[in-house]
């Protein structure tokens, strides 16, 4: 216990959970499409250019899953990675959470796709739906499963087919937005405490900048609402912006306060890959060092509920953090919502 660097700070776990059970992230993985869109191939589409992009958002390119591509098999192939790290079998899982705006259908859940695709027969699984801040959200459901002793073994997915719902005449957005999944599997492991804190917020006020009006109860599909082009998204680009900046801020600086840490015990600041530009307005914010932000946004664009998971994963695989190291994960999505994590992973 004494070796592990998160003892040498404060767990706001143990406070109000000192009958629980400690949790850590065993594994992680992440699936990108083969198909790379290019900045240059989407001025043949809409007026745009790769300066613009570039300069604006830092998007040099994304990946776009194929028209036979789901979402459930993005979110399976990650899975399966994550629990390869793990050294986890499908019968082992307990629970499936899925993080996604974009499921293969309303219903049934994409989570009860995954569980037939992975052949987690004794898993239950549903979606959670908090935008880009999904990942954060499932995480942090899973954490308290494993807690309380009702399971062992969660598997939590950030999975999107963002493209599916990007309207590819429309400049303000489609340049924006990619297809991708990441996973992690959180079981219990003494000593170890996965995440030590995660915030999570909503403000409903703010449903209106970013949004997709058809398909629910509220515009089901009529040719009209095909007609008006009402089943793809809505963004108000620099409201969301400056909302983004404001809400990791805080909740960022309000993880690190519950953990009574200091950005600079942070190894790696792991923001949402929404635009370079909010990534570094909200490092400058906390303080943080450029290099200790992790930066995925140019090969991948906004992943929405995937993209911390994907950048987790990354910068696990290339070394970026040991075991031990303290992660900072912060995000923002629709909703709105946002929310921040310290991982000691
Ligand atoms: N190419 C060229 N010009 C463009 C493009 C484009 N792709 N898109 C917009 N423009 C133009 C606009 O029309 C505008 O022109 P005008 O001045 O003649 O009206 C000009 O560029 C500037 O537009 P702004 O909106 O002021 O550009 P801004 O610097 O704010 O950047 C952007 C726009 C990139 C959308 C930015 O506002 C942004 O990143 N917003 C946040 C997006 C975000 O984080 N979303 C998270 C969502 S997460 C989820 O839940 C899915």
């Amino acid at each position: 216990m004494s070796s592990s660097p998160a003892a040498k700070f404060k767990n706001p776990r143990a406070r109000y959970n000192f009958q629980g059970r400690t949790c850590s992230i065993s594994g992680v993985g992440s699936y990108v499409p083969a198909r790379i869109l290019t900045n240059a191939e989407i001025e043949k589409k809409v007026d745009t250019s790769d300066e613009w992009i570039t300069s604006r958002t830092g998007i040099k390119e994304r990946h776009i899953a194929a028209d036979d591509e789901f979402t459930s098999d993005l979110a399976t192939h990650a899975a399966r990675k994550a629990m390869q790290m793990a050294s986890v079998t499908p019968e082992q899982i307990d629970l499936i959470i899925t993080a996604t705006i974009t499921p293969d259908m309303p219903f049934p859940s994409t989570s009860c796709l995954v569980q037939q695709k992975l052949g987690a027969r004794k898993a239950a699984a549903f979606d959670v739906e908090a935008a880009c801040s999904g990942f954060i959200f499932g995480l942090e459901i899973a954490q308290q499963f494993i807690m309380s002793r009702t399971y062992d073994t969660v598997l939590v997915i950030g999975a999107e087919k963002l493209s599916s719902i990007v309207d590819w005449e429309d400049r303000n957005t489609c340049v924006l937005f990619g297809d991708g999944a990441g996973a992690a599997i959180l079981q219990n492991r003494p000593n170890a405490h996965g995440l030590l804190t995660a915030v999570m917020g909503s403000d409903g006020e703010k449903s209106g900048l970013l949004f997709m009006p058809g398909g629910g109860s509220r515009c089901p599909a009529t040719a009209n609402s095909v007609q008006a082009r009402m089943h793809f998204l809505r963004m108000e680009g620099k409201e969301t912006f400056k909302s983004a900046v404001q809400a990791m801020q805080t909740a960022a600086e309000e993880a690190l306060r519950r953990c009574e840490i200091d950005i600079t015990k942070i190894k790696c600041v792991v923001p949402h890959q929404a635009n370079r530009r909010i990534i570094d307005a909200v490092g400058e914010r906390l303080g943080a060092r450029p290099d200790q932000l992790f930066v995925n946004v140019d090969k991948y664009g906004n992943t929405s509920a995937a993209s911390v998971a994907i950048a987790l994963d990354e910068a696990v695989s290339s070394g970026r953090v040991q075991r031990g190291d303290l992660i900072l994960l912060v995000v923002f999505g629709a909703g709105l919502t946002w929310g921040a994590a310290v991982i000691e992973w």
